[in-house]
């Protein structure tokens, strides 16, 4: 067994939705005051897929980039980690092995626990290659955040994907053993099989996300990891950009820190760039923390960030990476940037008639119409099956 082998994140690349909500638009359809969302909870608008987007082609446009510079010939297997999947036996991972050509000799499983499966993915992948140093593992997270018209939860939409080469020798983040992990059977967010939009008890939602907080850090400290104040960054996940501002002055406190304003702001601000612009992206979301951090903070080589993963229902955990020298060269900051400057903005009714678009179920021949200006596109359902194409 290979004993010195470093692992972790030897590439990353994110997509998003064609389409843009701002939350000024939002506000003036539902009368609130556009600084509780702007201030309160740090969010400036949220991408919505077009008709011809979900998780399957955000996932494939996410992942293509890193195919294109790395080739396929090393990747034995892909880990689809969603809590929106568009089927309930088949994994959508498959339909992104067939869209990007990945090699038959490989296997592909989808995740689930809520917002966290992504780190699950992540830590299955580092255990593959531990086995194998020769073999990449894809770990993409892809999510449409969706809650009922008119809610709270409404404003904490969203939609992305992100897609990581896993493996040995990694060009961008080395992630390091120890990790706290944490369980808590509770009703915060779920979404029964019967539902398009998912349930939430808004303020259970961030008392348990910072129990969880707690739980994981406690658990990090008793398996031996670093102290609080060697991370020079912290990445969590990020249901609304004030979210991680609220879990990381929790962190300080329970761990008896000062809490200055200025301190967490530098902590995790570049983290938040890239969400406050597309919103809740569930299991990508702390990934595009991680994207955004890499993309704007200054030479971050040698530093290591602190990763909080909270998945409702729950599931969390705390570990740490390094950020490895050379990582600046393998970045895709302007393509990121590009994807999210070039989404169209909507206005309501779009939005609204998005939102409501389902298709029926009676196994009929059921086109989309062409929408997207992404690389790969759903062409419509027939029989019953979902049929991808390239555009
Ligand atoms: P709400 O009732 O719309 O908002 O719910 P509020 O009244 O609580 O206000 C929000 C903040 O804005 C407050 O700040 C207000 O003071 C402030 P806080 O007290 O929290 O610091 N505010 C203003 N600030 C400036 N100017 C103003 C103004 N007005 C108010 N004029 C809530 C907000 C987030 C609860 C709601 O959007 C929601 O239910 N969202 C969905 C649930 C969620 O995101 N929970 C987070 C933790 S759970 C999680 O992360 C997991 C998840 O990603 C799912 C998964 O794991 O799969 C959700």
């Amino acid at each position: 067994m290979p004993g010195d082998v470093t692992i972790g994140i030897h590439d990353l690349s994110l997509a998003t939705a064609r389409y843009v909500l701002t939350h000024e638009t939002l506000a003036a359809q539902n009368g609130a005051n556009v600084a509780k969302y702007h201030r309160g909870i740090g969010q400036h608008s949220m991408s919505v897929p077009a008709a011809d987007e979900d998780i399957v082609t955000m996932a494939a446009d996410a992942a293509a980039p890193i195919v294109a510079r790395h080739g396929a010939d090393r990747i034995r297997t892909v880990v689809f980690a969603t809590e929106t999947s568009v089927d309930q036996s088949k994994a959508a991972g498959v339909y992104v092995h067939s869209l990007l050509g990945l090699p038959s000799a490989a296997r592909v499983v989808e995740l689930k626990q809520a917002c966290y499966s992504g780190t699950a993915a992540l830590q299955f992948a580092i255990g593959l290659v531990h086995r194998d140093p020769s073999q990449q593992v894809l770990v993409i997270a892809s999510d449409v955040s969706r809650y009922e018209l008119g809610t709270a939860g409404e404003a904490t939409q969203g939609a992305a994907a992100v897609a990581m080469l896993v493996g040995a020798d990694p060009a961008l983040v080395r992630i390091e053993k120890q990790s706290g992990v944490f369980t808590a059977d509770i009703m915060d967010f779920w979404r029964p099989n019967y539902l398009t939009t998912a349930l939430v008890d808004g303020r259970e939602s961030i008392s348990a996300y910072l129990q969880a907080v707690e739980g994981t850090w406690k658990d990090y400290t008793e398996r031996g990891g670093r102290a609080l104040d060697e991370f020079s960054a912290f990445c969590y996940h990020q249901p609304f950009t004030k979210m991680a501002y609220k879990a990381h002055r929790h962190l300080l406190q329970h761990c008896g820190h000062a809490t200055d304003e200025g301190e967490i702001t530098r902590a995790i601000g570049h983290t938040t760039a890239y969400n406050a612009e597309i919103g809740n992206s569930y299991t990508a979301s702390m990934y595009v923390g991680l994207a955004a951090l890499l993309d704007h903070a200054d030479d971050l080589t040698g530093r290591a960030i602190g990763f909080l993963s909270y998945g409702s229902g729950s599931v969390a955990e705390f570990f740490a990476g390094t950020v490895v020298p050379g990582y600046r060269a393998q970045l895709r900051s302007d393509a990121h940037r590009e994807a999210i400057s070039r989404r169209e903005k909507i206005g309501y009714t779009k939005y609204r008639e998005l939102h409501e678009r389902s298709f029926p179920v009676d196994g009929g021949d059921h086109p989309v119409p062409t929408e997207t200006t992404g690389p790969y596109r759903l062409v419509g359902l027939s029989s019953h099956k979902r049929i991808y194409a390239t555009r």
